[in-house]
């Protein structure tokens, strides 16, 4: 099993030069606001993950007024100690390495430790649009199958030479049908394999979903979760064909693995207008924990776990049910951020469980 047992950080975000050892199952990162503490955590995951949990382009991890950053990670893995690197260069080119050995893609080091994060922005994955889900879903798929990340980034690709195409045919009004159904073709191989993985991936996934819900609020609550696709009653064939003028007229492909969800639902009705706030954070926490079942029973090991700022979201029961969770029910690695050391000490002691401390 994977565990983080040191981090170096060099010119990233707000460090300088810094080293932190994190040997123990749990780890408290505390100190003010602004000090650091997410910082540090989005350092980890970019090992894990090559990139950033928060920010689409790696420049804005650099220091400001520097060039370049660095990450380097020492994991244990099945008692061999393993060094991660991540170097982002002056000419702004990325590159990721294990023991010296440089990538040459990152997808293939996606799923070698795996990571789970619970961040307050995560709300929008219970709130927000579709496109929040299906990141959700897909960076799970992800960690435990490398052929679906391949199958995804393709299908993007073709989804956006599609798009241009028939925007290209409705800006110069000629409209090369055979070109459109050669964009096709190539937009169901990659989506058949998609679609096939999330199905059978969340028919064992949404069920683990509504258990940790009740076990987060501790009452029974009506809640439901489906997986929403346009494929589950049409085949691509003819979704292609049922859409054809609506996509030639809207310039975009209307249907297809792009447009799935996740849908949640609280006494028959939309989640995320009815339901309490407490009740759409332990919704979240539920998503996470079971994120995190799933991917130690695909992978074999339990992931990382980056809790973020948990305290100033849930009342102390929910707290402690989710702690005793993934501290003492997990055998995973667990890092948590709080402002303030006295209540983390004491929400530990209280649940007896054992930790290190890291005072930014
Ligand atoms: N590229 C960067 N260069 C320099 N400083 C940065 C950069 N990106 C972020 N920061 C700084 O990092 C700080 C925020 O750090 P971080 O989000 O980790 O704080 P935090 O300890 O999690 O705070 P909170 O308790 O409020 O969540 C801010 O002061 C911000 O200005
Ligand atoms: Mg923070």
């Amino acid at each position: 099993m994977p565990a983080l047992k040191k981090i170096s950080l060099f010119q990233f975000k707000n460090y300088q030069q810094q080293s932190f050892d994190l040997g123990a199952k749990v780890t408290g990162i505390c100190g003010k606001n602004g000090i650091g503490k997410t910082n540090l955590l989005d350092a980890i995951y970019y090992l894990c993950f090559t990139r950033s949990y928060f920010s689409r382009q790696d420049g804005n991890n650099v220091l400001s007024g520097k060039t370049g950053f660095r990450i380097e990670g020492e994991f244990q893995n099945g008692g061999e100690p393993e060094k991660a690197v991540c170097v982002l260069r002056e000419t702004g080119k990325k590159e990721f390495s294990i023991n010296g050995e440089a990538y040459e893609k990152f997808s293939h080091h996606v799923g070698r430790y795996t990571c789970v994060v619970i961040a307050p922005d995560d709300a929008v994955l219970v709130t927000g649009g579709s496109d929040e889900r299906r990141k959700f879903v897909d960076a799970m798929l992800c960690q435990v199958d490398v052929d679906y990340l391949r199958h995804l980034i393709t299908y993007n690709k073709v989804l956006l030479q599609r798009n241009s195409q028939l925007k290209s045919f409705f800006e110069t009004g000629r409209q090369d049908m055979e070109l459109l159904k050669v964009l096709d073709d190539q937009l169901t191989q990659p989506g058949v394999y998609i679609f096939e993985k999330r199905k059978i991936f969340l028919g064992s996934f949404l069920p683990l979903v509504t258990h940790y819900y009740a076990d987060i609020a501790g009452v029974k609550e009506n809640i439901s979760t489906s997986y929403e696709s346009d494929l589950l009653s049409s085949s691509w064939a003819d979704l292609f064909t049922a859409n054809r003028q609506k996509d030639l007229h809207s310039m975009r492909t209307n249907a297809g693995v792009q447009k799935d969800d996740l849908v949640f639902q609280f006494n028959d009705q939309p989640f995320k207008n009815i339901a309490s706030q407490g009740q759409r954070k332990s919704l979240l926490f539920a998503l996470k924990l079971a994120e995190t079942e799933v991917l130690t029973t695909e992978k074999g090991f339990p992931p990382l776990l980056l809790l973020d700022d948990v305290f100033e979201k849930l009342d102390e029961d929910r707290i402690n049910n989710l702690l005793k969770k993934v501290c003492s029910e997990s055998n995973g690695q667990v890092i948590i951020t709080d402002t303030d050391e006295k209540r983390f000490a004491a929400t530990m002691k209280r649940l007896e469980i054992p930790y290190q401390l890291i005072n930014l």
